[in-house]
């Protein structure tokens, strides 16, 4: 059997006692919707940027819709996608009231000849591309499935938001895609590791990943590109990498989680945080989905 797998996350860090049913059906959903667009042939391009963009809509975690606002008030939205067949990759970063940053990412890859554009050149960009915009902030964002308003005067409580998905597709091609508000109660102007090509999203010929976290310590660790440069040059399988990355990023002080997808199509799914929302589904794995 031709192998192909997606995988998605919605954000490492769950607190006990809280009520994360939507989130978790919504990614079981988006994994079984996923799974037979990869059967039928859809890229794993295509097919994480899909499931990104319906998780920044729906904005049950940190991302799109469910973003939080920064210090100075105003949400500010980062993303990355990544093709590892093609080894192309775009992101966004500190752009506002976009409703799919996923798509201005891939926008970027496409049509801009840069990686990554950031603020106001990133905003004018859009604008050429003709991206939906939020028309009205104030209504537009939400907080959250278990978030409570509190969380905002706690960065550390509820840091981990987030959103990603990994693919395998029937040629072989491997993909990721990750989009965040951030962290809750960011500096205006703040950047993480989600629009980093490396820290935040990475893809090759061998494995994508999609992380999720503290995004200055994933950063600091080098994050989905440190564990891909371990399995490359450095001989890991792709647990031990995981493990290992997610073991730096505790030592720089931060805690969160992967997701990943090989050529073979295996999944994996390992984090260090109280949990991690995610669902998997592939030719060889039945529909799942997890919060703890
Ligand atoms: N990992 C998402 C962020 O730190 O912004």
């Amino acid at each position: 059997m031709t192998p192909y797998a997606i995988a998605l996350h919605g954000g490492a860090g769950v607190k006990p006692g809280r009520d994360y049913s939507r989130a978790e059906a919504q990614l079981r959903r988006l994994a079984g919707d996923g799974a037979e667009a990869l059967k039928r042939g859809v890229s794993a391009l295509d097919a994480v940027e899909t499931a990104v963009r319906a998780l920044e809509a729906e904005g049950l975690c940190v991302a799109g819709r469910g973003s939080a606002p920064n210090t100075a008030g105003y949400v500010e939205l980062d993303a990355s996608i990544m093709d590892g067949a093609a080894m192309r990759a775009g992101a966004v970063a500190a752009v506002r009231d976009v409703v799919h940053p996923i798509t201005a990412a891939r926008r970027v890859m496409d049509a801009s000849g840069h990686v990554l554009l950031a603020g106001a050149g990133a905003m004018d960009f859009i604008e050429t591309q003709g991206l939906a915009r939020v028309e009205d902030p104030a209504s537009y964002y939400r907080i959250p499935d278990g978030v409570e308003p509190a969380d905002f005067d706690d960065p550390k409580a509820a840091a981990h938001g987030t959103v990603g998905a990994v693919a395998l597709d029937r040629q072989g091609r491997l993909a990721a895609a990750t989009s965040t508000g951030g962290t809750f109660g960011k500096h205006a102007g703040r950047v993480g590791d989600t629009p980093l090509i490396g820290p935040g999203t990475w893809a090759d010929s061998n494995v994508a990943i999609s992380a999720t976290g503290v995004g200055e310590a994933f950063i600091l660790a080098g994050g989905a590109g440190d564990m891909a440069a371990r399995m490359r040059y450095g001989g890991a399988d792709v647990n031990a990498a995981a493990d290992a990355m997610l073991a730096d990023v505790a030592r720089r002080g931060g805690d969160g989680g992967v997701i990943a997808v090989t050529r073979s199509g295996e999944v994996v799914f390992a984090w260090n945080s109280p949990g991690m929302k995610r669902a998997a589904a592939g030719a060889a794995i039945p529909v799942f989905a997890a919060v703890v």
